[in-house]
């Protein structure tokens, strides 16, 4: 049965003291509650707090991953982190290609290609986003965008490697917007991601996936979401940001 995952992407937010608080707030509610065995939780801290959030870690409770790598092995690349940094601090899990990403800092379905590779040959699992935004949504353009983004950033790997990835469908309309997606649009575009998976690398791989939605994921509306046969759980943005409601949200199954 593939994992359930409710993981944390605290974006660009608090100072390290503030960031020490919650993780410390998280771990109390943690301790108070028992999660659905196959639950996952990840939380994803910016770079200079992930040797922080990992020495709370007890991997029971929940893993730790980064926001971001550079697409490059190493070397002269000023203010880069590479996957064999991230490798050398035990890290899990890597977001990549955050609409954020694409839409600030250009990177393509190329670069969120190569990153899934570096990250994969250090053994850390992507966290790959797609998603469309509201233009594209409007003109009934979703699919065709979706389907490019997990084609061209994805389908270069083998199924082995394929294996270790988890996605995330994030409408970038969803995203901080306090407009959630309804538990059909999510299911339905959830499916077709699936189906994207089963036509390229057979139906087992599919079955194995899990595809996270993302874009104003709360307590309020994690359940209704979760329950669609084809969400696994959120990549939770702003919610994360406080321990009851990122807690709440992993309760959700
Ligand atoms: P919000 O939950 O704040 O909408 O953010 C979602 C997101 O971008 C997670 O990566």
């Amino acid at each position: 049965m593939r994992k359930h995952i409710v993981a944390g992407n605290w974006k660009m937010n608090m100072t390290f003291s503030e960031a020490d608080d919650l993780v410390s707030a998280i771990m109390d509610k943690l301790e108070q509650v028992t999660l659905d065995a196959n639950t996952q939780m990840i939380i994803c801290p910016p770079f200079p707090y992930l040797e922080m959030v990992s020495d709370f870690g007890d991997e029971s409770y929940f893993s730790v991953g980064a926001q971001n790598v550079s697409d490059q092995e190493g070397g002269a690349y000023t203010g880069e982190v590479s996957a064999a940094m991230l490798e050398s601090m035990e890290l899990d899990y890597c977001i990549v290609g955050h609409s954020e990403r694409r839409a600030y800092y250009h990177e393509t379905d190329a670069i969120v290609a190569a990153k899934v590779k570096r990250l994969l040959a250090h053994y850390i699992r992507p966290i790959v986003c797609c998603g469309e935004v509201l233009e594209e949504r409007e003109s009934n353009r979703q699919f065709e965008v979706v389907k490019r983004q997990i084609t061209d950033g994805l389908f270069h790997l083998t199924a082995e490697e394929f294996a270790d990835v988890i996605i995330a469908y994030e409408p970038v309309w969803a995203i901080g917007t306090g407009k959630t997606a309804t538990p059909d649009q999510a299911e339905e575009m959830h499916a077709f991601i699936r189906s994207l998976i089963a036509e390229h690398y057979g139906q087992e791989v599919a079955d194995n996936t899990s595809i996270l939605y993302g874009g104003s994921c709360k307590p309020s509306n994690a359940k209704e979401l979760f329950a669609q046969p084809d969400v696994d759980g959120g990549l939770i943005g702003g919610a994360s940001l406080k321990a009851d409601d990122f807690v709440a949200i992993a309760q959700a199954f």
